[in-house]
């Protein structure tokens, strides 16, 4: 797993993904790692760059993100057509909250860091 951060917070991103990026200082398309999953939180992963880091096949999800309305509709049209390709499998939208998806998330972090 490879976490992109600012210089800040390298040290507890690390601790947890293993790998790091510093994405004041490097691209993480460029840092030469292919994922099975790309998970944007933020919205500034952008599709093109995150496809060179995803394996043919593989996840781009994106659930942070602003901008102009136009913008956010191409790119969800560009994601559909890159999803019927096969390229990758593109989901874009807004995550819904609900009671218990922390501890879930946690539950997991803790099991990928006991090897379970
Ligand atoms: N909060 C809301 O209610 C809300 C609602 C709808 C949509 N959104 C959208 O969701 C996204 C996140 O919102 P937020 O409120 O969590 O924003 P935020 O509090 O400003 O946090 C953004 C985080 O993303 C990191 N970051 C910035 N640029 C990055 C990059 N290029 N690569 C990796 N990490 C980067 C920042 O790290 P550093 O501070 O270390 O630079 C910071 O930890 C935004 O796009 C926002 O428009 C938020």
């Amino acid at each position: 797993m490879t976490g992109v951060c600012s210089t800040t917070n390298l040290d507890l991103v690390k601790s947890w993904a293993g790998e790091v990026v510093d994405y004041t200082r490097e691209d993480f398309s460029k840092a030469g790692r292919v994922h099975d999953v790309v998970f944007d939180t933020v919205g500034e992963s952008g599709l093109s760059r995150s496809l060179k880091s995803l394996k043919r096949g593989g996840f781009y999800v994106r659930v942070g993100g602003s901008g102009r309305m136009s913008a956010i509709v191409g790119g969800m049209l560009r994601g559909m057509w890159v999803s019927i390709t096969g390229t990758a499998k593109v989901i874009i939208g807004v995550a819904a909250a609900a009671a218990g998806d922390q501890s879930f998330l946690k539950g997991l972090i803790e099991a990928e860091s006991s090897g379970r």
